[in-house]
C-alpha cells in the first residue's frame, strides 16, 4: 500500500485501448499511485454467464503495473448485468409496493436471493484466482456503497430470509409476540407463515417489527459482503479487504456493527451543495469512519474533485476548495484521498459528475488542482499511520437513527443525525475535535474522554447505561439531550417513569414530553433559544429521592440542580438545563433541542468545565485545526482555513507544503492549507 493513497475510482471499459495508455500517462503525471479498478465490470468480464473475458482487465492491470500505480481491485458485484436479471428474474429487486424493479440502472438486485450469492461468490471467486497473488493488486473492493439502492427489498425470497432471522433472534413465535407487543391491535401471530415484511399497510406498522426488518436487511447486506470476502481471503490471503461506507449520510447499513468485517475501514462522502458549511459535516462524517475504525487510519475511498451530478443544483468547487476537503479528511485519519472517478465518462448517468480526468483534459482548473493535490500528498506522506485522538466523544449508534425517527413519534422534527450533526459542529466551531464512536463502547474507552456527548439517545441498552454510569462516577463529564434514555431494543419502554434506563445516572424525572408546533421557538431565562421541543422535568432531591421538584432541597453535592428554565413556551417555569454530581463526575441534562448559536453557548461551556481547550485557541471562526500524532511522538498541525480571510495560528515547525520553517505564527491565506510538522519532531519514517 502506498503512503497516502491518492487516485479514484478507474473505469476502463468505458473507453478504448489508446486511453488506457494515455490515462497511465496522466496519472503519472498527477502522482495517482492507487486505483480502485473494475467496480462496475461485471458485464465486461462476464459478457454471458459462465463465459469469462479477461483479456481488457489483464491488459489494464500489466499497463498500471508497469506504471507504478496500485490496483484495489473491485469485485463487481454492485451491478449485474441484464443477462443476470433475465437468467433469475426472482432475484429481482421488489419495492415496499411490491413491484419488481427491473435492471438499467445498478444494484438491481434482492440481496437474499440465493442465485445473487452464488454468482457474485464465482465472480469473486475467479477474480480472486486471476489476480490474488498479482503484484500489483494490493487490495480487494466488495461491491460499491451496498445497499446504496436495494437495502429493503420485499420479494418473497427476502420475507422468508427475514424469518429464520427472526427465528434465530426470538426463538420461537411466543417469543416474537412478546418482542413485538402484538397483543396490541391485534397482531398476535400464530403461525410463522403469517409474519412478513412491513410493507404497504392501511396504518402505522408496529415499530418493533420495522426494527427487526432494518436489522435483518443490514445483516443480510452483511452476509452478502461477507460471502465475497471470503472468497478473496481464501485465494488472495493476506491482502487487504474492504468495501466502503458512507458514514454518517447513509442510514441503513449499521456500519459501527461492519466495522469490524472490514479489514480497512474506507468511507465515501460528497459535500452537500446547499450548505454553505458542509465542511462541518464532512468532519462529522471523517470523525464517524476514525470512530468505526477504532483510532486506527482509514481512507476516504471516494469524494469528488467538482460537482456532483445527484443533487438538485450541482454548484462546482470554489479553486482550492478540493485540496481543502482532501486534507480535511487527511487531518482526521484518512491515511489518503481519491475520488469518484479518475476520468469523467462521457455517456451514462454520470457524464455530467466531475473527476480528476475532465471532459476538457490538461487544460482545465480541475486538472491543475488536482496535479496540484498529488504534489501536496507526496509532500506530507510522512503522516501515513499516525492517529487522531479527541478528548471529546459523542455516542453514535445506527438502532438509534432508525428508532428515533420510526412514525408515531411525538414530534417528526425529532431528526437523529441532524442533531448529533448539530452538537458535533458546535464543538468543531470551538475549535475542539470530537471522536464520534459506537455507543456499545466500553467504560474503559470513554475515561480517556473529558467530555461525553449524548444527543437524544432515545433507545438505551443496560450496556451503555453502565460504561456511562462507570465513566462519570471515575470523573467523566457528561451532557445528555433530550428523548434519551426511553426504550429496549424491542421499542419497549424501560420501565419507571422518564427518563427511564437513565433515570438514576441523570438524578431527574420527565413528566412529559411536549414538542413544539413547526418553526417554534423558546427562550431560557439565561437566554439560550430551544427549538422543536421542551419537556416538564423535575429534579431529584437529595439521596436520590424521586418526586416532585423541592427548590430548597438540592444543592451542588447532594441531589440535581436547575441551571436554567424555560421562560416561555409549553414547559415555562420549568427547568431546561440541569446538572448533577455523581461520584467523581458531572452530568448534564438539556430538555429542549438548541438553536446552533446556543448550542454552541452550551457546548463552550460544557467544554470549559471538562477541560477542554481548542487545538489552536485565537484561530478564529471558520478555520479547522486538527493535529496527527504517531506513535513515536511526531506530530503535525493541519490548519484549514475556510474563510475568506487570511488566519494566523501559533505554532512552531516546518510547514511541509512550503518547506518553509514557522518560528511561532503561521499565517494561512483565505482557502489555504497548511500542514505543520511541530518542532521537537523530524521524519524518521
Ligand atoms: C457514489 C458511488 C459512485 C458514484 C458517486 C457519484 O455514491 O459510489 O459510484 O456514483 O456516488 O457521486
Amino acid at each position: 500500500m502506498p503512503r497516502l493513497a491518492f487516485g479514484g475510482d478507474y473505469n476502463p471499459d468505458q473507453w478504448d485501448r489508446d486511453v488506457w495508455r494515455e490515462d497511465v500517462r496522466l496519472m503519472q503525471r498527477a502522482g495517482v499511485n492507487l486505483v480502485s479498478l473494475g467496480i462496475f465490470s461485471w458485464s465486461w468480464i462476464e459478457p454471458e454467464q459462465d463465459r469469462f473475458d479477461f483479456s481488457g482487465l489483464d491488459e489494464v492491470i500489466a499497463l498500471l503495473h508497469e506504471g507504478g500505480v496500485a490496483v484495489d481491485l473491485a469485485t463487481p458485484s454492485a451491478s449485474p448485468p441484464p443477462w443476470f436479471s433475465a437468467e433469475y428474474p426472482d432475484a429481482e429487486f421488489v419495492d415496499h409496493l411490491g413491484r419488481r424493479l427491473g435492471h438499467g440502472s445498478r444494484q438491481g438486485f434482492c440481496p437474499s436471493s440465493p442465485d445473487y450469492r452464488r454468482r457474485t461468490a464465482v465472480v469473486a471467486n475467479r477474480l480472486a484466482r486471476r489476480y490474488g497473488e498479482h503484484p500489483a493488486v494490493v487490495m480487494w473492493h466488495v461491491g460499491n456503497e451496498i445497499g446504496g439502492y436495494n437495502a429493503h427489498c420485499h420479494c418473497p425470497t427476502s420475507a422468508e430470509a427475514f424469518r429464520h432471522w427472526l427465528r434465530d433472534r426470538h426463538g420461537d413465535l411466543d417469543g416474537l409476540n412478546r418482542a413485538w407487543g402484538t397483543a396490541f391491535w391485534s397482531q398476535r401471530y400464530s403461525d410463522w407463515s403469517q409474519v412478513r415484511i412491513p410493507g404497504a399497510t392501511p396504518g402505522r406498522v408496529n415499530p418493533a417489527q420495522q426494527l427487526d426488518h432494518y436489522r435483518f436487511a443490514s445483516d443480510e447486506l452483511l452476509d452478502c459482503y461477507r460471502t465475497e470476502r471470503d472468497v478473496l481471503r481464501r485465494h488472495s490471503p493476506g491482502r487487504p479487504v474492504t468495501t466502503n461506507f458512507m458514514a454518517g449520510t447513509f442510514k441503513w447499513v449499521d456500519y459501527c456493527a461492519w466495522g469490524q468485517e472490514v479489514d480497512l475501514v474506507t468511507n465515501d462522502h460528497y459535500l452537500v451543495a446547499a450548505d454553505p458549511e458542509a465542511h462541518t459535516g464532512l468532519a462529522f462524517s471523517a470523525d464517524l469512519s476514525r470512530g468505526i475504525a477504532g483510532g486506527r487510519p482509514w481512507l476516504l475511498m471516494e469524494h469528488s474533485t467538482s460537482a456532483v451530478q445527484w443533487q438538485p443544483r450541482n454548484t462546482a468547487k470554489r479553486p482550492g476548495e478540493m485540496l481543502r476537503n482532501s486534507l480535511a479528511h487527511i487531518a482526521r485519519g484518512s491515511d489518503g484521498a481519491c475520488f469518484f472517478q479518475w476520468r469523467q465518462s462521457d455517456s451514462g448517468v454520470e457524464k455530467w459528475h466531475s473527476a480528476m480526468v475532465p471532459h476538457g483534459g490538461e487544460s482545465t482548473r480541475i486538472w491543475q488542482e488536482v496535479v496540484r493535490l498529488g504534489a501536496a500528498l507526496r509532500r506530507i506522506g510522512e503522516v501515513a499511520g499516525s492517529t487522531v485522538t479527541g478528548e471529546v466523544a459523542l455516542l453514535w449508534d445506527y438502532e438509534n437513527w432508525w428508532a428515533l425517527e420510526l412514525g408515531g413519534r411525538p414530534s417528526v422534527d425529532l431528526e437523529y443525525a441532524a442533531e448529533a450533526e448539530a452538537w458535533h459542529r458546535a464543538v468543531w466551531r470551538q475549535g475542539v475535535v470530537c471522536d464520534v464512536l459506537p455507543a456499545d463502547v466500553s467504560a474503559e474507552v470513554l475515561s480517556r474522554y473529558r467530555l461525553v456527548l449524548l444527543p437524544s439517545h432515545y433507545l438505551t441498552t443496560p450496556g451503555t447505561v453502565r460504561a456511562l454510569t462507570a465513566y462519570v462516577h471515575g470523573g467523566g463529564h457528561l451532557l445528555v439531550g433530550p428523548f434519551s434514555g426511553l426504550v429496549d431494543r424491542d421499542d419497549r419502554l424501560h420501565p419507571g417513569p422518564f427518563p427511564g434506563a437513565l433515570r438514576d445516572l441523570l438524578g431527574l424525572t420527565v413528566d412529559e414530553f411536549l414538542p413544539l408546533r413547526e418553526g417554534a421557538a423558546l427562550t431560557l431565562d439565561d437566554g439560550l433559544t430551544g427549538r422543536v421541543w421542551a419537556e416538564a422535568v423535575h429534579p431529584d432531591g437529595p439521596d436520590g429521592a424521586h418526586g416532585p421538584e423541592d427548590p430548597d432541597g438540592v444543592d451542588d453535592k447532594h441531589g440535581t440542580v436547575v441551571d436554567a428554565r424555560f421562560a416561555d413556551g409549553p414547559a415555562a417555569g420549568g427547568p431546561a438545563l440541569l446538572r448533577r454530581r455523581a461520584g467523581a463526575g458531572l452530568v448534564r441534562y438539556a430538555a429542549t433541542r438548541f438553536e446552533d448559536s446556543s448550542l454552541r453557548t452550551l457546548l463552550a461551556g460544557a467544554l470549559d468545565e471538562a477541560g477542554v481547550r481548542s487545538t489552536a485557541p485565537g484561530a478564529g471562526d471558520g478555520v479547522e485545526v486538527v493535529r496527527r500524532t504517531a506513535e513515536d511522538g511526531r506530530s503535525w498541525l493541519f490548519v484549514l482555513n475556510h474563510t475568506d480571510d487570511a488566519a494566523e495560528v501559533a505554532c512552531r515547525g516546518v510547514e511541509l507544503l512550503s518547506n518553509a520553517t514557522v518560528t511561532g505564527l503561521l499565517t494561512v491565506a483565505a482557502g489555504e492549507v497548511a500542514v505543520v510538522r511541530e518542532s521537537g519532531t523530524s521524519d524518521v519514517g
